[in-house]
């Protein structure tokens, strides 16, 4: 399903963008807060993107590169995660790279990803930050979701532990 915002075109992900995400997944900022460090190897990468495309055909996410619909510039991907039909919830998932940080395409986004949610019938978003991800917890407040819990050393990464913030909107 591809979704259109007044700057934004979001098309389902395809295995053809992995070398657009490469340097995205590379770039250690970028990747500062993610639940991996980042991804040297564009294989792995790859592997990555082909997990995306295999759960979107057995309908267990939605996941869509981001470009700007003047120029087709790639700016990144988002996603709706876990979905679970019966339940009617999803998380959702955003990254951008550096080049295109605060210019409000994130928020463009997701208020057409959320919007989508509702079409298809869900009735609760989540999500999960690390804290000291100050850039997601303010895109997440800024959509509407407030902050339901914190899960002390919730994610392993790099030998230390990482507590997380767990978000969640009512559609
Ligand atoms: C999180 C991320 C997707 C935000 O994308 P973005 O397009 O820069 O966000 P937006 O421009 O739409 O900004 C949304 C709000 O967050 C605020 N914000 C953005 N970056 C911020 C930062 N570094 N610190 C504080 N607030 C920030 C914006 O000011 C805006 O709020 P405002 O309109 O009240 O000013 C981007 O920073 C990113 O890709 N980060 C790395 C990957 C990541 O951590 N993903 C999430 C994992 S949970």
């Amino acid at each position: 399903m591809i979704l259109e915002t007044e700057r934004l075109t979001l098309s389902p992900v395809t295995p053809k963008d992995g070398p657009l995400v490469h340097p995205i997944m590379a770039d250690p900022e970028v990747m500062a807060h993610w639940d991996v460090a980042e991804i040297e190897d564009p294989d792995v990468v790859d592997e990555v993107l082909a997990g995306q495309v295999e759960a979107m055909a057995a309908e267990r996410a939605f996941h869509w590169a981001m470009r700007l619909t003047g120029d087709g510039t790639f700016l990144g991907l988002c996603d709706l995660s876990d979905i679970d039909w019966r339940h009617k919830r999803a998380e959702v998932g955003f990254i951008l790279g550096k080049d295109s940080w605060g210019q409000g395409y994130a928020y463009e986004a997701m208020q057409a990803v959320m919007t989508f949610a509702a079409s298809q019938g869900m009735e609760r978003l989540w999500a999960r930050t690390q804290v000291g991800n100050d850039a997601s917890e303010k895109l997440l407040a800024k959509l509407g979701f407030e902050e339901e819990g914190y899960m002390r050393g919730h994610v392993g990464r790099e030998g230390g532990r990482r507590d997380v913030r767990l978000w969640g909107r009512l559609l």
